[in-house]
């Protein structure tokens, strides 16, 4: 398994074939997941004694396994949030694979770690965090979100110790009601409660509520988290009023972004995420909106030390890591083993150049408000929401959740486009989530135009 043979260069070779071929794939099919029984009957029996080599595993993979997994990098794929890595980014990540870069430690991986830090420095100083800010790649934004409050905590209980204060009964953390699921996992992991405060009309959590919410909860509150783009509507909560709200109380202000903080890297967004830079920690997810590959979210605190105190692990065989008194990234998170995965970010960032990422943001936020005068424009079709960043909410009108379902699953089928149905306030509605440059306006349209066929079918 590990000589350097002939048959591992036939491996390898085939392997990188399959690659350059997936990537530079010019029109590439949406796909469609299979059931469990039917994936039986086409790829069972491949885990064996002797093994059924790489060329009859790669056929399988391919013709069997990978036509069942949805390409998220479609054009048509506009369900959650999608995922569009530049190419850059899919190549270097074969890099990272191939040379075992070990991402946890500075003395065994420092210019991957450089190099990812060069990407944090970037993104903190667009953030507009001082220039001592720093912090970690880690898998997505649910463990991004969770690492945050749990140094967060971790501040609270060591300020309380410090002055000789008990720790509540419970500890609570703030947030919109409209706040990703990913708090509440946190908090349950946690065993903390969660405040959960209805947003204004507009959708947006603000200040006044979050100081009622304060008021009422007292010290039991370590954290409130503000929304930099909600992943159903993607509205931006009025991040600067809550910083002033919290930062009166000492209170830990952590923004998710894990969407929409991406939004900020546009010049004309800026006023939109005023209060970002007042934030204790952030979270933005390179897999989603910053063209990066599965799976990495960029996550900043303010102060870096707060964050190694509560998440180093000490251990004899460790210890030796600490000497150096380098930061290493493994402390910076819920994690030890770590792959370098902010390094695909960094060399497309490296390739393309920023200017490159903030017109392709750019694009998504202009097509979502240009699709969005469209279907106001449609008869039969009502948008919910003025789009904020790149999510387009409607809905057709007298429709049921069956009749979405059944237009979506038609859609898929016939390899059109990925749209799943979403809801708002009990209500099923549909939600364009545009994240890819390679999302036209024309594409969009013609979905709409399957909607319009749909209901004259239902109306006959
Ligand atoms: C606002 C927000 N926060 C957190 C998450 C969780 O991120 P991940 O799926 O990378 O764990 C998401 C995912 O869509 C999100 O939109």
């Amino acid at each position: 398994m590990h000589a350097i043979s002939e048959e591992a260069r036939r491996i390898v070779e085939s392997v990188i074939d399959y690659s350059r071929r997936r990537a530079l794939w010019q029109d590439i099919p949406l796909d469609l997941p299979d059931s469990p029984e039917r994936l039986a009957l086409r790829a069972s029996g491949s885990i064996t004694r002797t093994g059924i080599g790489a060329e009859e595993a790669l056929r399988l993979w391919d013709q069997e396994l990978a036509p069942t997994c949805l390409s998220t990098d479609h054009p048509g794929y506009l369900s959650f949030i999608p995922s569009a890595p530049s190419k850059a980014s899919i190549a270097f990540d074969l890099i990272v694979s191939a040379s075992s870069i070990y991402g946890g430690s500075w003395l065994e991986g420092a210019g991957a770690v450089y190099a990812e830090n060069e990407v944090i420095a970037w993104l903190a100083e667009e953030f507009g965090l001082p220039e001592d800010a720093g912090g970690v790649f880690v898998q997505g934004g649910t463990i991004g979100n969770l690492s945050a409050l749990v140094a967060a905590r971790d501040v609270a209980r060591r300020r309380n110790a410090a002055a000789g204060r008990p720790n509540p009964p419970r500890w609570v953390v703030v947030c919109s009601a409209e706040s990703h699921s990913s708090i509440a996992s946190a908090a349950s992991v946690m065993d903390i409660d969660v405040v959960g405060i209805r947003p204004g009309a507009d959708g947006r959590l603000h200040a006044d509520a979050v100081e009622r919410a304060l008021d009422e909860h007292g010290e039991s509150v370590f954290a409130v988290v503000a929304t930099a783009g909600t992943t159903n509507f993607g509205i931006i909560d009025d991040i600067g009023g809550i910083a002033d709200a919290v930062h009166a109380r000492d209170v830990w202000l952590h923004v998710d972004g894990a969407y929409g903080l991406a939004g900020m890297l546009v010049e004309e967004m800026r006023p939109a995420y005023r209060g970002v830079e007042r934030a204790d920690s952030v979270i933005v997810d390179p897999h989603k909106w910053l063209f990066a590959p599965f799976d990495a979210c960029a996550l900043i605190y303010r102060d870096p030390r707060a964050a190694l105190r509560a998440h180093t692990q000490h251990a004899e065989y460790l210890d030796t890591l600490a000497d150096g008194g380098m930061v290493n990234p493994s402390d910076l998170a819920v994690q030890l083993t770590r792959r370098a995965r902010g390094l695909p970010l960094w060399f497309s960032l490296a390739t393309y150049g920023t200017e490159e990422y903030r017109s392709a943001i750019g694009y998504g936020i202009a097509l979502a408000r240009r699709i969005a005068d469209e279907i106001a424009a449609r008869p039969g079709l009502t948008l919910v929401r003025e789009p904020q960043l790149s999510v387009v909410v409607f809905r057709v009108d007298g429709w049921s959740a069956a009749d979405y379902d059944a237009w979506s699953e038609r859609l898929l089928e016939r390899q059109h486009a990925f749209v799943v149905p979403s809801s708002h306030e009990g209500e099923p509605v549909l939600r364009f989530a545009i994240v890819n440059p390679q999302t036209s306006f024309d594409l969009l349209c013609s979905i709409l135009d399957t909607l319009v066929e749909a209901r004259a079918d239902r109306a006959a």
